[in-house]
C-alpha cells in the first residue's frame, strides 16, 4: 500500500497559542493508519510547544520544519541547524519557492541543506517548481509546486500534476526504488481527492488550507477513501 503524506506548511503564521489550539483540534481527529503520514510544519518559534503537545496527546502527527541551515551547529548567528533541530523534527521542507524568491536561496544552498538534513536523519522534502528543477542527491521525497499555483487559488490540473510526478520519478528514482512525489499549490478539501487519486502522487503539501483546523481535518478524511 502506498504512503500518503499530508504536510501542513503554516509558513510564517500562528503564534504558540494558535498553534496549540490547532493541535488540540486536529490531533484527536486523525485517522490512525500505518501508511498515512500527517506532518505539521510550524514556525520555528512554535516548534517546541507543538512537539510537546503532540507527545503528550500521543497524536499520530509528525513534526517538521520549513527550512534549516545549510551549515552545521556553531558560530552562525540566526541559523537553525539540523543538529539542533533534530530534537524537535523528523522532516524539513527545503527549497520552497518562497525561499528562492524572497531569500535568494540557490540550488547550491539547497544541496547543502539536503546533506545536513540527511546527516541528522531528518527527511528532506525538496520543493521543485517543474520537472526541470535540479534535485540534489539524497532526496526521497519531492514536492511538485508550480509557482502559478502557490497561494493563488489556481491549482494545476490533477492530470498534469500526475504527469509531472511521473517524469520526476523517472528522472530521479523510478518507483519502486522509493522516490515519492507530492503535489502542492492551492490544495483544498474540495480538490484534494482528485490529486491524491492520481497514480504517481503520494500526497499533498498544503499551505493556506492547512491553517484552518476544520478544513485540514476534512482533507485528512479524504485520505481515508483510498
Ligand atoms: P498553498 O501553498 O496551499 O497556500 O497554495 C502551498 C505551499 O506553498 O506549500
Amino acid at each position: 500500500m502506498k504512503n500518503i503524506w499530508i504536510i501542513a506548511n503554516w509558513k510564517s503564521n500562528k503564534n504558540i497559542a494558535e498553534a496549540l489550539d490547532w493541535i488540540s483540534k486536529v490531533g484527536p481527529n486523525l485517522p490512525k493508519r500505518e501508511n498515512f503520514k500527517v506532518v505539521v510544519c510550524p514556525s520555528f518559534s512554535a516548534l517546541s510547544e507543538v512537539k510537546k503537545a503532540i507527545t503528550v496527546g500521543n497524536f499520530p502527527l509528525i513534526v517538521g520544519a520549513q527550512d534549516l541551515s545549510p551549515l552545521g551547529a556553531g558560530a552562525y548567528t540566526g541559523e537553525e541547524s539540523a543538529e539542533l533541530l533534530k530534537e524537535l523534527i523528523d522532516l524539513a521542507i527545503l527549497g520552497h519557492s518562497e525561499r528562492r524568491q524572497n531569500f535568494g536561496e540557490t540550488d547550491e544552498m539547497l544541496a547543502k541543506k539536503v546533506a545536513q538534513a540527511n546527516a541528522y536523519s531528518i527527511i528532506p522534502v525538496v520543493c521543485v517548481q517543474s520537472s526541470d528543477t535540479p534535485v540534489p542527491e539524497g532526496c526521497k521525497l519531492i514536492a511538485y509546486e508550480p509557482i502559478f499555483a502557490i497561494g493563488t487559488g489556481n491549482p494545476d490540473t490533477p492530470e498534469n500534476a500526475n504527469q509531472v510526478a511521473g517524469v520526476l520519478k523517472e528522472k530521479h528514482g523510478p518507483a519502486p526504488a522509493g522516490l515519492e512525489v507530492l503535489y502542492g499549490g492551492s490544495v483544498t478539501s474540495e480538490n484534494a481527492k482528485a490529486f491524491i487519486f492520481q497514480s504517481n502522487i503520494n500526497g499533498l503539501l498544503i499551505g493556506k488550507a492547512s491553517l484552518d483546523a476544520e478544513e485540514f481535518i476534512k482533507i485528512c478524511k479524504v485520505m481515508e477513501l483510498i
